[in-house]
């Protein structure tokens, strides 16, 4: 079993990234998508979504990121996937599951869906610019208004020769409402040529068992889950291997956040290390009740000095509150 940590834009960055797989348990990133219109773009585009490239597309913890590119021209989206392996790619992610009104309008993402011989014919130029030992992927949703074209896109998208495939068991209309329709998967996976990877509100060990056994898959993506309960790919590996491991304290998460605000600060002007602190524990506090407690103690805060001050208080607090 594989567990991959989803992509997801204005959240998971490197940054995100690095501190997640520092945790363990996951298998693979994969960037925000990277928007393409009608050219090549530069390397320093790619750098930026990805600067996991200047160390062989690896993560410091050794885990692979695959790139995803977002658009509808197979050639633009072919040159700029050629453009992303040439510059070390390990893989490439094609986004069709994007509900962005924005980005539907400007022929990206879950638009496509309501269109099977386009997703083929982006596929497969995509395919046929990559070398063959990169693998390329998709990422669909079950439709664009509602499933009756499932078939017709799964296929279109393995006669394309996609070397895997990620759903996130719900429909464009759904948008992020749960519940995730794990057992719609299950007929495709049974028919699929290759690893079909299933997606959508795994926020626990348990909901993970459970999408594994509806889905019938053997892989999973995580998104929201991960950032609420950091050690979430680990304890879902964990429980695969029968092994118990202990789960993340609340005050090893608080080392987390440390370190976030230390390579956080190092990428972005300082300005933006509290919203992205901020941002992160908006989903630690599904898990973490102190979560809550931070945010209100840090949410006037500007500077990073001041906001990794109070996270440094609330570890040495809970450190005596230990000892006592
Ligand atoms: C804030 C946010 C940004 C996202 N950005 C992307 C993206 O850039 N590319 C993509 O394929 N999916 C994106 N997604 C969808 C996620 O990858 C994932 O499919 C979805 O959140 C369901 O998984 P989860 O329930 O485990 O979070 C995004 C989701 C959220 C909530």
């Amino acid at each position: 079993m594989r567990i991959f940590l989803a992509p997801m834009e204005g959240v998971v960055d490197h940054t995100m990234r690095d501190m997640l797989t520092r945790v363990g348990g996951i298998d693979r990133c994969i960037t925000e998508f990277v928007r393409i219109t009608d050219h090549k773009l530069p390397p320093r585009v790619f750098y930026r979504y990805c600067p996991e490239l200047i160390n062989g597309g690896r993560t410091t913890s050794g885990t692979p990121v695959y790139i995803q590119l977002l658009g509808g021209k197979p050639q633009a989206m072919a040159s700029n996937a050629r453009q992303a392996a040439a510059l070390g790619a390990p893989g490439i992610d094609i986004n069709f599951g994007c509900p962005a009104k924005q980005v539907n309008r400007s022929d990206g993402g879950s638009v496509l869906l309501k269109e099977p011989q386009r997703l083929f014919d982006i596929v497969s130029a995509v395919r046929i610019a990559v070398p063959d030992n990169i693998p390329v992927t998709a990422k669909i949703r079950l439709g664009f208004e509602d499933r009756s074209l499932l078939t017709d896109i799964t296929q279109a998208i393995f006669a394309a020769g996609s070397n895997e495939l990620t759903i996130h068991a719900r429909t464009k209309a759904d948008g992020y409402k749960p519940p995730a329709y794990w057992d719609a998967i299950a007929d495709i996976q049974t028919n699929s040529p290759i690893p079909i990877i299933a997606n959508g509100e795994i926020w626990t060990p348990q909901d993970a068992q459970n999408c594994l056994q509806q889905s019938g898959c053997d892989d999973i993506m995580l998104g929201r889950g991960l950032l609420a309960r950091p050690d979430l790919a680990r304890q879902i590996s964990g429980e695969q291997r029968q092994q118990t491991t202990a789960s993340m304290l609340w005050s090893d998460v608080l080392v987390l956040l440390q370190q976030f605000c230390v390579v956080t600060e190092q990428e972005y002007e300082p300005k933006y290390v509290g919203n992205r602190v901020k941002q992160w524990l908006g989903y630690l506090r599904q898990h973490y009740p102190m979560a809550a407690v931070l945010f209100e103690q840090i949410k006037r805060l500007k500077t990073p000095e001041d906001i990794a001050e109070v996270i440094t208080a609330q570890r040495l607090n809970k450190c005596d509150q230990a000892v006592a």
